[in-house]
């Protein structure tokens, strides 16, 4: 990709406005950590995984000149505010217990070296999202067939990572491969992400990308036009529950309908073993602006009751398979996840 997500340079964050795209390609640039939480919030960057490496950029630049007790003080501040961003993606709190760590074996260097240790952490969180998702395309690549065509939803790709993408990182990893794959986007109201961005990112590598209506899905799967679903996921349960973008859940009710696997892959950073089942997940709820304004044009009536949640919960009862860095899990999730994650390898029900 042409296009950084996220990147670090000259001791500042960089991030491309997600907010503006496809039609401007702005980059914003964070000197401290106040701007990365407003970033988060605001959606300049989303994405699960994104959204883990922002907050561990954050709180390298939110610790940048302190050490000592003041440090410590100032650490609980910078998680606190980053941290209550955006709930749903555990990717976000993951990476920040992981920079908290770091910064509890590391507390007596003095600033300059402290600041150097955390961004160097913040640095190793990107780079290995980016390993992690190289190795999921090659694991779910053997899943698809040639030729395929790949419903998604939401944006699962570089722009939700630090770079090439969890559900769209397995159709890249399937075309590097000789694979014929195109892709089928939902638009993804209220935010656009498959409209704006997966279409975006698609258009961009000239992998085939044909936009639909959310509410056209269940018209494709019934055509037959689709191979399969992959989707990303912002937080999984310990038994394999899925939390992603809004409309992930209807998708996969279709998908078993017609007969059509549904995967959703993601890094182990996804997968909340805290978490028994669906329903202890946090649901974000917006603004219900993004329902009553379309492009800042209002199109509902005035004073209406809107309902904005921006994530649901699959049960795992229909998810195919989970790809992970680790191998492919399936069902039963909660052994073949906990195997992935102690194994350190390939999951025995891996395929
Ligand atoms: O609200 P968003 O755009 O942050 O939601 C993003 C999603 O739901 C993605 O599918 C998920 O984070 C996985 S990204 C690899």
């Amino acid at each position: 990709m042409a296009v950084k997500t996220i990147e670090w340079r000259d001791d500042s964050v960089r991030m491309i406005d997600q907010r503006l795209l496809p039609q401007r390609e702005v980059v914003r640039i964070y000197k401290d950590y106040r701007g990365v939480a407003e970033a988060i919030r605001s959606m300049v960057i989303r994405g699960a995984p994104a959204i883990g490496v922002a907050a561990a950029m954050g709180v390298a630049l939110g610790l940048r000149g302190y050490s000592g007790a003041r440090a410590e003080r100032r650490f609980d501040q910078v998680a606190r505010v980053l941290r209550a961003t955006r709930p749903t993606a555990v990717n976000l709190a993951w990476a920040l217990e992981r920079m908290q760590r770091v910064f509890a074996s590391h507390r007596e260097l003095d600033a300059d070296r402290l600041f150097r240790r955390l961004r160097n952490e913040a640095l190793a969180i990107a780079r290995e999202d980016v390993a992690a998702n190289r190795a999921i395309g090659s694991h779910g690549a053997g899943l698809l067939e040639s030729p395929a065509t790949v419903l998604t939803h939401c944006n699962a790709g570089a722009l939700a990572t630090a770079g090439y993408g969890t559900a769209l990182g397995v159709i890249r990893a399937a075309r590097a491969r000789g694979k014929k794959v195109r892709v089928v986007a939902d638009e993804t109201r209220p935010f656009l992400q498959g409209a704006r961005l997966t279409a975006w990112e698609m258009r961009k590598e000239r992998i085939p990308v044909t936009v639909i209506a959310d509410n056209m899905a269940a018209t494709v799967l019934r055509a037959g036009a689709i191979s399969c679903v992959i989707v990303g996921a912002d937080r999984i349960a310990a038994n394999g529950d899925v939390a992603n973008k809004i409309g992930t859940y209807p998708l996969a009710v279709l998908a078993q309908r017609h007969n059509v696997p549904f995967f959703v892959a993601a890094p182990l950073s996804t997968i909340d073993f805290d978490c028994a089942d669906g329903a202890a997940i946090p649901i974000e709820e917006r603004s219900p602006t993004e329902l009553t304004r379309f492009f800042g044009k209002p199109i509902t009536p005035e004073g209406v009751e809107i309902f904005n949640p921006a994530f649901d919960v699959t049960p795992a009862e229909l998810v195919s398979a989970i790809i992970t860095e680790r191998g492919i899990a399936r069902p039963p999730y909660r052994d073949a996840l906990a195997q992935l994650r102690t194994a350190g390898g390939v999951a025995t029900n891996a395929v």
